[in-house]
């Protein structure tokens, strides 16, 4: 069996996959499959270009042995994927090569009908994305007009079939959905579901992200703060993206995932595979190394975790802070620098060469 994985250049291990089971989805969040991008004229990646279940097993199993012990099944929508509760019953046995959580993140619209059978094929917890309890902003921001109901139907299977904790991800969108925040918050407080609120990130090329749209965590927290008081909590475990809080009356705990105000790239230990079986190791890379025709070509065991070392040991992704770093200086020279053209030009190739460096999340999941 291969040994372990020491670190990546910045001495990072290598401890969750995320695992894209499909590029497809039944939602078109403008913030990540805007549906004007989206439309018939994209290429999703074909059938027999797609990993099998027993090739994302198989290099699962191999991530397994090289370090991780997160596996995290996304999409596009992962509840899409034809047969996904037998894949959940083929990744379980994994745990006895060091897998200790099996986790899904989904949009819920199909999980009302999925979630007896994924808990039955071993799948231990669903994290739930839902960025509002406003019928219309839900409709706007899924962007077909799908409705609520069948999303708050599927968190009350989920609950019913043990996939706990639950976790709900909210993406605030400045002037969209940031009104609805307390509604959330009222709604799942003492339910023993943890409400998160992510920072809306400048992800893919397609989203026209722009850093007014942002609504820092902080001022989230300053919010819920006042109407519920919070304390800070400590991470459930080391490298945990979103910061958490807990409710000073004991109604449970909120979250916070600021990659754009307070990157956390220092403790990052996510890598990605996608449908086509390309490993990425950063939400934001903009090229991967594929893997699937390493496996078609009838790699052994061996050169494919060597080809997985090679990588994980190269990488020195860091894009939430280069981003944020750039954006100070360009921040900076807005407030009075020294004003002088040309620098001011240079930190503008900078940005626009970070902003070129991005996959398409629905394609690495988040
Ligand atoms: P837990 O295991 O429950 O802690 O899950 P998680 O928070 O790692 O995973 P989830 O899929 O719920 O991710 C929540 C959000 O965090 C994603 O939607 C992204 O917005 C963001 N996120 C997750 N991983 C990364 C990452 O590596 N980099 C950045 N910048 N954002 C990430
Ligand atoms: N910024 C922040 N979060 C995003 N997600 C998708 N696109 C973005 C973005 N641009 C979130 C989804 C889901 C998770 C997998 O990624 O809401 O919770
Ligand atoms: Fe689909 Fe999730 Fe992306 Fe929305 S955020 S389009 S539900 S993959
Ligand atoms: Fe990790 Fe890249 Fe996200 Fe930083 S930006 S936390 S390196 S995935």
């Amino acid at each position: 069996m291969p040994r372990e994985i020491g670190g990546d250049r910045f001495g990072r291990a290598l401890r969750d996959l995320r695992v894209s089971v499909t590029d497809r989805c039944n939602f078109r969040c403008p913030y990540c499959m805007p549906k004007e991008e989206f439309g018939d004229g994209y290429r999703f990646v074909p059938a027999a270009g797609q990993l099998t279940d027993a090739e994302t097993v198989r290099l699962a199993g191999l991530f397994a042995d090289l370090g991780v012990r997160k596996l995290r099944i996304t999409g596009g929508e992962p509840l899409l994927r034809r047969g996904l509760p037998a894949l959940i019953a083929a990744l379980a046995p994994l745990r006895a090569r060091g897998i200790d959580d099996i986790a899904l993140t989904t949009n819920g619209f199909l999980l009302e009908r999925h979630a007896p059978a994924l808990a039955g094929a071993g799948l231990d917890r669903v994290t739930v994305s839902l960025d509002s309890l406003d019928p219309h902003v839900f409709e706007h921001l899924n962007g077909l007009d799908r409705p609520l109901e069948p999303v708050l139907r599927g968190i009350d299977a989920a609950l019913a079939a043990g996939l706990e904790p639950i976790k709900i991800n909210v993406v605030v969108l400045r002037g969209v959905n940031d009104g609805g925040l307390l509604d959330l918050v009222e709604r799942f407080r003492g339910t023993g579901i943890a409400v998160r609120f992510i920072e809306y990130m400048d992800v893919g090329n397609r989203n026209g992200w722009s850093a007014d749209q942002v609504v820092p965590s902080r001022r989230i927290v300053e919010t819920i703060d006042a109407v519920h008081p919070l304390e800070p909590a400590e991470p459930a475990y080391a490298g945990e993206v979103a910061r958490r809080y807990r409710y000073a009356d004991g109604a449970g705990e909120i979250g916070f995932i600021s990659s754009v105000s307070e990157p956390f790239c220092g403790d990052c230990t996510r890598a990605r595979l996608s449908v086509d079986g390309t490993l990425y190791t950063c939400l934001f890379a903009w090229k991967g190394v594929a893997l699937l025709p390493l496996l078609r070509a009838g790699a052994g065991d061996a050169e494919i975790a060597r080809a997985v070392r090679d990588t994980w040991e190269r990488r020195d992704d860091r894009y939430s802070e280069d981003r944020k770093r750039v954006q100070a200086f360009i921040d900076g020279k807005r407030r009075g620098g020294d004003g002088r053209p040309a620098v001011a030009a240079r930190a503008k190739v900078e940005m626009s060469e970070v902003e070129m460096a991005k996959v398409e999340m629905h394609r690495v999941g988040g």
